[in-house]
């Protein structure tokens, strides 16, 4: 190409020899010519371009000067058939050879390269590479300010950053994630808000198996967004998303992903996108990182995606090593057997796990370590302390309790707010979204609507968001409608089977899961789990008193509170005044069921509704005392309690049952009035 113009305004000899370095004032008529090639240029728009107000005063001449001298550069130069300056009035032509600007091949060469990106990267990269390689410097150079060439300068520019763009695109297409990264970084510095970049490096990122620090990308450019009052795009929230979900769209583990025995084919992941990037960071921090939650909460679900999304880190691989089959004995074993390391002879199968482990860059998946916490943890703590490289990520139904773990509860989905039940707006959340996914693969026929979205929202409510429970209920919909189901929601235990060989034992039924672990806890913590379950709303530690059936002392108790909270069993919500406590409804369905079996269940609701009655009397002081709004809220805390006390009463003692109304009519005088005589009168009839 004999003239450029992506860097300094140049003329090349045959020799490539630039031939209008010494000439300023020429460069710059070549540059106005060629900005309007193939059109007139008037002689007065010269003189107005190359001197501005500073014209000479005899300025057409000193145009003609100029042309005549470009005209014998251009002769000498060899460029003569390519290059014409062709006089016309008012003033002159340039014509010239597309093939000759170096410009209009560069545009060329990106447009041909764009038509390849996707069927034929390779081409596509080749393409772009010439086509980069013809920038010099900025186009236009030293004349790029100018009014006469701001806007084909400014054209260039940009569609040389959609070329290097278009470039990194191929680079990600081929699999090269290191070249796109390592191209990226001054695309990125260039275009500081710009989003294409963010988006390539994220999926570059990925593609390298550092998946945390793409997930990382989009936060800080979500913050820098969020600073101006804007949101990323869609698009963009996608790519986050389909990142934490690993969708094969944009590859499971990549292909640069480190040997590892974790399933193929993991089911998707919904909602949980804080989870992720939490647990990432946790694992950043520790060497052991041990997920917490009820039984069928989604720890192991959580685990696998994030070994995945990790998985790059730890070239020695990713190995998932799952205890709940086996007895504490055989942990050592079990592990071993998952990394394929044989026992030696003289050594012990910790120690041989250790001297293996010992330079490995790897990450351990322990899962369910719930009924053998001890062994596993003794395990963990020999290999951590011994194994600089390796990680641990564990899911238990309670915390290891190692040096250096963290604990990180997961709880259960988001569900939809109370009196929320459009589909619209109840759609989106992850456990309305996780329901309608499993509902809909039952049932071709499935989808929420006007008429069901309530009563799903009222579903995912009363399973309070526990991925298990809504996933072996949303079949269900084969044969029931979803207001069907909502009735039958009381009896979830025995209603809710699944089809048994596509699960393990402990996840065919609710029933199942709890089991697993109300086993593991000793017979104080049983006791007291199953007598909290008559408390159907939130309680304290005060509640908790009353109703523990007098074998534990009120220090105990508190301590026994502690530990069903450590094991999963029970919610607890600390808090200004005193700490809350809460069962998961199917907990606390579980729970009545062996109170009931144990004989227990009329004593203790006694205990609940003498607690209650007692509460609602010293409420009715309180109402009518200098705090009655502190009062109100500890009514309004009750609420539930106080209704499932009164229905007790009303069958089993009807004069505490009018206590209690009489004792609530202060409360519920004030909007509820209806509420407190039909309570009343309940307790009459
Ligand atoms: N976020 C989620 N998206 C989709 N499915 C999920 C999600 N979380 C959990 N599940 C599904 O719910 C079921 C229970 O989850 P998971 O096995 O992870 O529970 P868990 O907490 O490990 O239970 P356990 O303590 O009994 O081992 C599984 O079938 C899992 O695939
Ligand atoms: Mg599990």
């Amino acid at each position: 190409m004999r003239v450029r113009v992506l860097g300094a305004v140049e003329l090349a000899a045959t020799n490539g020899e630039p031939t209008l370095a010494r000439w300023p004032r020429v460069r710059k008529l070549l540059a106005v010519l060629l900005v309007h090639a193939g059109d007139i240029v008037s002689v007065d728009r010269l003189g107005d371009a190359l001197w501005g107000g500073e014209a000479p005063i005899d300025r057409s001449s000193a145009v003609h000067n100029l042309v005549y001298r470009l005209r014998v550069i251009v002769r000498s130069a060899g460029a003569a058939d390519t290059v014409r300056v062709v006089t016309r009035a008012p003033g002159y032509v340039l014509e010239v050879d597309g093939a000759e600007v170096d410009s209009t091949r560069f545009a060329e060469l990106v447009e041909t390269a764009r038509d390849r990106l996707h069927e034929a990267p390779q081409v596509a990269a080749a393409l772009l590479d010439e086509a980069l390689s013809l920038w010099r410097g900025p186009a236009f150079a030293e004349f790029a300010d100018e009014e006469f060439v701001r806007a084909e300068a400014g054209r260039l520019d940009e569609l040389r950053g959609a070329a290097a763009a278009d470039r990194v695109e191929a680079a990600i297409a081929l699999g090269r994630h290191d070249e796109a990264i390592g191209m990226l970084e001054p695309l990125r510095a260039a275009d500081p808000l710009g989003e294409r970049p963010r988006r390539q490096l994220m999926r570059a990122l990925h593609g390298v198996g550092r998946s945390v620090e793409a997930l990382q990308v989009y936060r800080d450019y979500r913050d820098l967004l969020a600073e101006l009052g804007l949101d990323p795009s869609p698009e963009l929230r996608e790519l986050e998303a389909a990142i934490i979900r690993h969708e094969p769209s944009i590859g499971w583990i990549g292909p640069t992903s480190p040997a590892n025995n974790l399933p193929q084919e993991p089911g998707e992941l919904v909602g949980r996108a804080d989870d992720v990037i939490q647990v990432t960071d946790a694992m950043r921090r520790a060497r052991l990182v041990t997920l917490t939650g009820v039984g069928g909460v989604g720890k192991t679900c959580l685990a696998l995606h994030v070994a995945a999304v990790v998985g790059a880190e730890h070239p020695d691989g990713v190995w998932l090593c799952e205890l709940a089959p086996v007895g504490a004995s055989s942990v050592a074993e079990v592990l071993a057997a998952a990394l394929e390391v044989r026992q030696r002879h003289g050594l012990t199968m910790t120690a041989r796990l250790a001297e293996y482990l010992r330079e490995k860059r790897l990450l351990i998946v322990l899962d369910n370590c719930e009924h053998v916490t001890a062994t596993a943890a003794q395990l963990v703590d020999a290999l951590l302390r011994s194994c600089p490289r390796v990680r641990v990520l564990a899911t238990s139904r309670e915390g290891l309790d190692v040096d250096g773990e963290r604990v990180l509860p997961v709880a259960p989905l988001e569900t939809p707010a109370r009196g929320a039940s459009s589909p619209e707006t109840i759609a989106g959340v992850a456990s309305v979204a996780l329901f309608v996914q499993r509902a809909s693969a039952a049932s071709a026929s499935f989808e929420l609507t006007a008429d069901n979205s309530a009563d799903v929202a009222e579903i995912c409510r009363r399973l309070d968001g526990l991925p298990l429970a809504l996933e072996l209920v949303a079949p269900k919909v084969r044969s029931l409608s979803a207001a069907e189901i909502v009735a039958r929601l009381d009896r979830r235990l025995q209603f809710v089977r699944t089809a048994g060989w596509i699960r393990e034992q402990r996840h065919r039924t609710l029933r199942a899961v709890v089991d697993w672990s109300h086993q593991l806890l000793d017979e104080r913590q049983q006791q007291l789990f199953e007598r909290l379950s008559v408390f159907v709303g939130s309680f304290t530690l005060d509640g908790a008193e009353r109703v523990a059936g007098g074998r534990l002392d009120p220090a105990e108790i508190a301590d026994v509170l502690t530990e069903l909270v450590d094991r999963s069993m029970l919610g607890a919500r600390p808090g200004r005044g005193p700490t809350r406590y809460a069962l998961l409804e199917t907990l606390r369905l579980y729970g009545r069921e062996r109170l009931r079996a144990r004989g227990w269940e009329t004593a203790t609701r006694r205990d609940h509704a003498d607690y209650h009655v007692e509460l609602a009397v010293a409420a009715s002081t309180g109402l009518t005392g200098r705090d009655p709004g502190r009062w109100v809220k500890v009514m309004d805390q009750h609420l539930d309690d106080l209704r499932a006390a009164h229905t007790w009463a009303v069958a089993h003692d009807p004069d505490l049952a009018m206590r209690l109304s009489a004792a609530l009519f202060w409360y519920l005088e004030p909007g509820t009035f209806s509420e407190g005589v039909g309570w009343a009168e309940r307790a009459i009839a």
